[in-house]
């Protein structure tokens, strides 16, 4: 095999890039009310910065590139990153994780500067409830970020709906059913524990933390979903993530379950993290990162980087150990993109 891979003989192949640290939400499960300390403009990777990784990270072997936030487009002139990244003539497909509100005004310009698709996160499909997750008032907007995606082309537009318990899941069947009615392609994900300054109640923080309350295990969200028939497999619609596929008979839409909680996917990850500020993290659930801000604005030479890079993925760790009850201590969701 050519390209990178890890200890474990994992085939390294995609590169998360977070290009800022900054969202304008305020999910529960991600950040405090008031946010969180937030990076001076100066300790973020430029676009040319993040460009340089990439390209080194591509010459090494990575060829699918997302970029996520915080929320990515809130950071000025993204466009111009998806523009320099898509010269990269062996990455072969550019995606964006994102909250969907601002997706209505950007999503013409990025898939022509060569943007491939979106994830879209959604929690709710009701306005008091999307506002008490995400305390905004913005349902209508990610709707048409929705519409402005799929107009543009940039498809498959999955959406992603983090489950809580008591909080969203009477909800379940209604995004199940617009993979029938609307062809949505739905993925349910699993509450994962995180670091918060304000952890909700019966979250324990030092080191060690239960399950989140409002956890629901993927086995359970399926049984919700009973009444609407038989969920048969399916093939992934795009990517080679970590969702299982399956589909309703007749639906064009397909559901997915994310499961880090449940059915760890650990032996089949093939990415990498580069946080804003320029730091690799071999994985979203350790505390492990490799810098590369620092030699990169020391003027290292492309092969001391490169090296930095394979450490990195050397350091990746064979397993998370969120079912013993760790998971990282450092960052929020909002600081790694999820
Ligand atoms: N558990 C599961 N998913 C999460 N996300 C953010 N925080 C969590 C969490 N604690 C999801 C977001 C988005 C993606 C980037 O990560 O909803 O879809
Ligand atoms: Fe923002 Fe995403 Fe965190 Fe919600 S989950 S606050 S949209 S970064």
């Amino acid at each position: 095999m050519t390209g990178l891979s890890d200890a474990f003989n994992r085939p390294i192949n995609y590169l998360r890039i977070s290009v800022t640290d900054r969202c304008n939400l305020r999910c529960t499960y991600c950040l405090p009310a008031e946010g969180t300390r937030l990076l001076p403009h100066s300790e973020i990777l430029t676009y040319e910065e993040i460009a340089t990784i990439a390209r080194l990270a591509a010459e090494l072997g990575i060829n699918k590139l997302r970029l996520t936030g915080g929320e990515p487009l809130v950071r000025a002139k993204l466009t111009e990153l998806v523009a320099m990244l898509a010269e990269i003539s062996t990455i072969d497909d550019i995606s964006l994780t994102t909250n969907g509100i601002l997706l209505k005004d950007y999503a013409s310009e990025l898939a022509q500067a060569g943007l491939k698709r979106v994830n879209i996160s959604l929690d709710s499909l009701r306005r008091d409830k999307f506002e008490r997750i995400t305390r905004h008032r913005k349902l209508s907007e990610v709707l048409q970020g929705i519409e402005a995606a799929k107009a543009c082309g940039l498809s498959p537009v999955k959406i992603n709906m983090v489950v809580m318990r008591g909080i969203n899941d009477d909800e379940l069947v209604d995004f199940a059913n617009l993979t029938i009615a609307e062809g949505w392609h739905v993925r349910f994900i699993e509450l994962m524990p995180f670091a918060t300054e304000n952890p909700p109640e019966g979250h324990s923080t030092g080191g060690k933390t239960n399950l989140h309350p409002q956890f629901m295990p993927a086995q359970e969200i399926t049984r919700h979903l009973s009444g609407l028939g038989t969920l048969e497999p399916c093939l992934p619609i795009a990517g080679n993530g970590p969702a299982k596929y399956f589909r309703f008979p007749h639906a064009t839409g397909t559901i997915g379950f994310i499961t880090p909680v449940s059915q760890h996917f650990c032996f089949n990850c093939n990415r990498l993290r580069l946080t804003a500020e320029g730091r690799l993290r071999p994985c979203l659930l350790s505390d492990e990162e490799v810098d590369l801000r620092q030699p990169l604005r020391d003027g290292a030479p492309p092969q001391e980087l490169k090296q930095a890079i394979t450490e990195a993925i050397r350091r990746k760790p064979g397993k998370h150990h969120l079912s013993e009850g760790a998971t990282t201590q450092k960052r929020h969701m909002s600081q790694v993109g999820g």
